[in-house]
């Protein structure tokens, strides 16, 4: 894995939106592997930013992102869909029909992460995958387990997680224990993949991510069997 060391989190940010922009301007259908979270909140306003100005369209760029919460639906502001609406999609002309996220409210939870397999499988591959990463070592929702799920499935929320999310909603206990996510697997098959984390309470995190043995109790550690993942970071690895 690359490791980049930038100055500050609008210096991160500035750096991962170059990147998006520079595959949608090589690849103007490519397909982008998105993220929620406040990390890439200043990443998707400098694409926002781009896209007003005219510098790039998303046009006939397609979007899948890794995840959302069980129970929610996009009217709902603590929903992924809305976040998504909220932080990037409603400031860029992609296509709604190209943005996909897991349905929080589907029936048949099952059935839905099949859907979403499928779809995965349909658009031929992630041409690049932006990430987060939890303090636990999270991906998505791949919360650190005795093994990880390869495929999309449905994630209890570990403590940590839950009480870490809680910021966006009025109390913990509003926040869902469970949500639909892509697996570690499918998130391995993208082509390129930028993890994005700033600030010291990440750095634990990203350090067993990347120096230490691979192992379901981080699952970012998996990142180390892809052979095209760059770190964006605002602090020394030691
Ligand atoms: P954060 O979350 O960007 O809000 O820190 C990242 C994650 O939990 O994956």
């Amino acid at each position: 894995m690359k490791v980049i060391q930038k100055k500050d989190y609008e210096e991160i940010s500035r750096t991962a939106a170059e990147r998006i922009l520079a595959m949608v301007q090589e690849k103007p259908s490519c397909v982008l592997g998105l993220a929620t979270g406040s990390t890439p909140i200043r990443t998707y306003e400098f694409l926002a930013m781009a896209c007003q100005q005219r510098r790039i369209t998303f046009e006939k760029t397609c979007s899948i992102n890794l995840d959302e919460y069980v129970g929610l639906g996009e009217a709902d502001p603590q929903s992924y869909r809305f976040f998504m609406e909220t932080h990037l999609f409603r400031h860029i002309d992609i296509k709604r029909e190209n943005t996909h996220l897991p349905d929080g409210l589907a029936a048949d939870l099952e059935a839905e992460c099949r859907r979403y397999d499928s779809l995965y499988a349909q658009l031929s591959g992630v041409d690049l995958q932006l990430l987060g990463i939890g303090q636990n070592g999270h991906i998505g929702f791949n919360e650190p387990g005795a093994v990880l799920d390869a495929n999309t499935h449905v994630a209890l929320l570990s403590e940590n997680t839950r009480a870490a999310n809680s910021r966006n909603f009025s109390s913990l206990s509003e926040v869902p224990h469970r949500a639909i996510t892509l697996g570690m697997g499918g998130i391995l098959k993208a082509r390129h993949i930028l993890l994005l984390a700033s600030g010291e309470q990440k750095k634990e995190a990203v350090q067993k991510a990347l120096y230490g043995k691979v192992d379901p109790a981080v699952p970012a550690s998996f990142l180390q069997l892809h052979p095209d993942v760059t770190v964006l970071c605002d602090f020394a690895l030691t």
